[in-house]
């Protein structure tokens, strides 16, 4: 049989893919001063035992001020390396490529969990020992009335950024990550410079779409410089802001060329989160993989591999995406939550070898292929249902 083509291996830089099934970041909100724990190992371990091809490590804050909420992963000290070299070393021993997201929340930090309410964290919120902290941003401008104003980066501070994201890149080398990727969308800090809804400098980082991407492209020179030049680096964008006058497809055709010229690899393909969650679905209408034409799109006109993702539901969808050409990599997030074999699951629907049982761990697989054999049997005996 041709293999499908969601489990074609794929090639990046000097690694080797199993196939195209992605598990996107996702945060857990259950970290403790930005150190890894038993929760993330075995969330994360499940989807690697489940057959996915990349399992990303959720945004992982490049300062202690860039995290979203106090249950943000961090990777700003050395003392965080450990406990997310345990989890890369568990998923490259399950067949996955270990891959994080290095994040820095800008004027979204300082916010509630999501089911703390959301927003930005208040005076009861505090009452628990947690504190608000500063946040910093293009602008000194507030997501929304009502949410914290952040103090926009002087050069001296843009500098600070940037030299936190390289030493973060440096700790996720040694960590054993195969992939990082920078996280520039989603209303975060760099998406909070590309937008012109949230970039009102008047200095060289503002101004005309050049002046915008000035700095998440200096981010992004300054990680692809400390990532070893063997493996590859994802950008994670958001598409279109979905609000009239934001940054729109055109603008992230022009962005993902730049990208491509300082090396980036991927270009992971959401949308929207300028104003509010990136999941809420406030500024676009969505529907079943309502991000794949980004990703054709960046594709087609760059000549760049991109990551689709959102709304990827069953295997026949994602076999669809990556067989037309419009992404090379598929990413299952929730749905990935809701089955964490969703990989191995989706061998065995698209008619792999053997039933796909050669996907799973072995220490699954060798009994559910014996199990699937005794099934028949007993299907194959029983007599119809009246
Ligand atoms: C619980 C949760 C946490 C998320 N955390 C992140 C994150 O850390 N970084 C990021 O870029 N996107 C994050 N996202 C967005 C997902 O990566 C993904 O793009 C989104 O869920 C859409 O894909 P899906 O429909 O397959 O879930 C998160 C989504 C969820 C549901």
């Amino acid at each position: 049989m041709t293999v499908p083509h969601l489990f074609r291996p794929l090639a990046l830089r000097g690694l080797q893919v199993r196939n195209r099934v992605a598990l996107p970041p996702m945060c857990q909100y259950s970290a403790a001063d930005g150190l890894a724990g038993d929760w993330h190992l075995v969330h994360l371990g499940k989807f690697a035992q489940g057959g996915f091809g990349i399992v990303f490590v959720e945004a992982t804050a490049v300062e202690a001020r860039g995290r979203i909420t106090h249950g943000d992963l961090g990777i700003w000290c050395d003392a965080q390396v450990p406990a997310l070299a345990r989890i890369a070393g568990f998923l490259a021993a399950n067949g996955a490529v270990p891959a994080i997201q290095l994040a820095h929340a800008g004027r979204k930090a300082s916010m509630q969990r999501p089911w703390q309410g959301n927003g930005p964290m208040t005076a009861a919120d505090q009452e628990g020992g947690e504190r608000i902290w500063p946040v910093v941003a293009a602008s000194a401008e507030p997501l929304e009335p009502g949410w914290l104003v952040p103090e926009a980066l002087d050069p001296a501070g843009l500098a600070t950024v940037r030299e936190a994201w390289r030493t973060a890149t440096l700790r996720a080398a040694e960590a054993g990550f195969g992939i990082a990727e920078v996280h520039s969308a989603h209303g975060y800090l760099l998406h909070s410079f590309l937008s012109p809804l949230s970039n009102r400098r008047n200095d060289a980082y503002g101004g005309d779409r050049g002046g915008r991407m000035r700095f998440p492209l200096e981010v992004v020179e300054t990680v692809r410089a400390a990532w070893p030049a063997d493996r590859p680096l994802f950008v994670r964008i958001s598409a279109v802001d979905g609000i009239d006058g934001g940054w729109s497809l055109e603008d992230s055709v022009a962005y993902a060329h730049e990208l491509k010229a300082r090396g980036v690899d991927v270009v992971d393909c959401s949308s929207g989160g300028l104003a509010g969650s990136a999941t809420a679905g406030r500024n676009a209408p969505r529907g079943l993989g309502f991000q794949v034409p980004y990703a054709e799109r960046i594709r087609a006109d760059v000549g760049i591999m991109t990551m689709a993702v959102g709304l990827v539901l069953d295997a026949a969808q994602a076999e669809a995406i990556v067989a037309a050409g419009q992404a090379d990599i598929v990413a299952i997030g929730r749905e990935a939550m809701n089955d964490p074999n969703w990989a191995v699951h989706a061998a065995r629907a698209l008619g792999l070898p053997d039933g796909g049982f050669a996907e799973w761990p072995q220490q699954y697989g060798w009994w559910l292929e014996r199990r699937e054999r005794v099934l028949e049997r007993i299907r194959s005996n029983s007599p119809p249902v009246a």
